[in-house]
């Protein structure tokens, strides 16, 4: 049974700056929410609420997101809006969030390797904030009953151009199912005309507790970094691993274009915003 969620939050985002100078990434809004709420949804209509938050200094604002603020509550209470009231209790009542501070920017490994007081000896999911994935049945929720079904870690992939393979981890892989997919081998950024193929692994994983040890003496790779890619290369050689080329929009919040893209799409999903961006669109165009 797959019952916790690690979320690493403790990047800078200097892709983002200096928005990000003072406010984390991972707090900046697709329309009215912040994008990592939306990570946070996906996690519990996949039927999980412990969630394990990866934070680093001056991220404490997202902890606070998910926390109860009487004062506002008290407030909008007694001006008697109560649809609004409703919406910012909902965010403090849907998960219990558990943060653990990663202390130095020791890599994606590193941040997961971080969570393993907490997860102790079972399967969870990771979920990269950076990611958001928009579908009507969760990506997390499919690849848990793939993991449930197969017995074996599962990584998110999509189809990426050929000129875009060196910004992700690319998989090597035999196709064994629909969608799914049984990793040979993953190399992490492959340098320009080496991937192995172009299937890219996008921020989702379920992870079984056997990645500990693994990460705890991978070295240092790409960047200097310890890489979760390098971490499931070695258990790959052990168990098997699996990657679920899922259905569905991927935007890179983290991304200005990938943000922007984001935004434009949720914004176009609501009833209210919808009419006004779409004549915009049209002008502009
Ligand atoms: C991370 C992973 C990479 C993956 C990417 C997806 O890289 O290391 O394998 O393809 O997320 O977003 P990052 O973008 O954090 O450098």
């Amino acid at each position: 049974m797959v019952t916790k969620a690690l979320i690493p939050a403790a990047g800078l985002g200097t892709r983002f700056l200096p928005a990000s100078k003072a406010i984390p990434k991972e707090l900046f809004p697709i329309v009215d929410k912040p994008s990592i709420q939306y990570i946070v949804e996906e996690i519990v209509a996949s039927g999980i609420r412990d969630i394990i938050l990866i934070t680093g200094r001056g991220k404490s604002a997202i902890k606070d997101h998910f926390d109860t603020s009487y004062e506002l509550e008290d407030l909008l209470d007694k001006q008697g809006k109560k649809d609004v009231l409703e919406t910012v209790r909902k965010i403090s009542h849907m998960a219990n969030i558990i943060s653990v501070r990663q202390k130095a920017p020791r890599g994606l490994g590193h941040a997961i390797l971080c969570g393993r007081p907490v997860i102790g000896n079972e399967p969870f999911a990771v979920l990269l904030p950076d990611d958001l994935i928009d579908q009507e049945i969760p990506c997390t929720k499919q690849m848990i009953d793939l993991f449930e079904k197969h017995q074996g870690a599962m990584i998110a992939v999509t189809k990426v151009a050929k000129e875009n393979t060196h910004l992700y981890g690319i998989i090597d892989a035999k196709e064994v199912g629909e969608r799914v997919y049984r990793i040979k081998n993953m190399v992490e950024k492959p340098p320009p005309g080496t991937a192995p193929s172009n299937l890219a692994i996008i921020g989702r994983y379920i992870l079984p507790p056997e990645i500990f040890p693994i990460l705890e003496k991978l070295p240092p790779g790409r960047g200097g970094e310890i890489q979760i890619t390098d971490g499931l290369v070695e258990l790959a050689k052990r168990a098997p691993v699996y990657a679920f080329e899922f259905p569905g929009y991927r935007y890179d919040a983290g991304d200005k274009f990938g943000f922007l893209q984001a935004n434009i799409m949720y914004a176009l999903k609501d009833p209210d915003l919808a009419p006004r961006l779409r004549r915009l669109l049209k002008e502009i165009s």
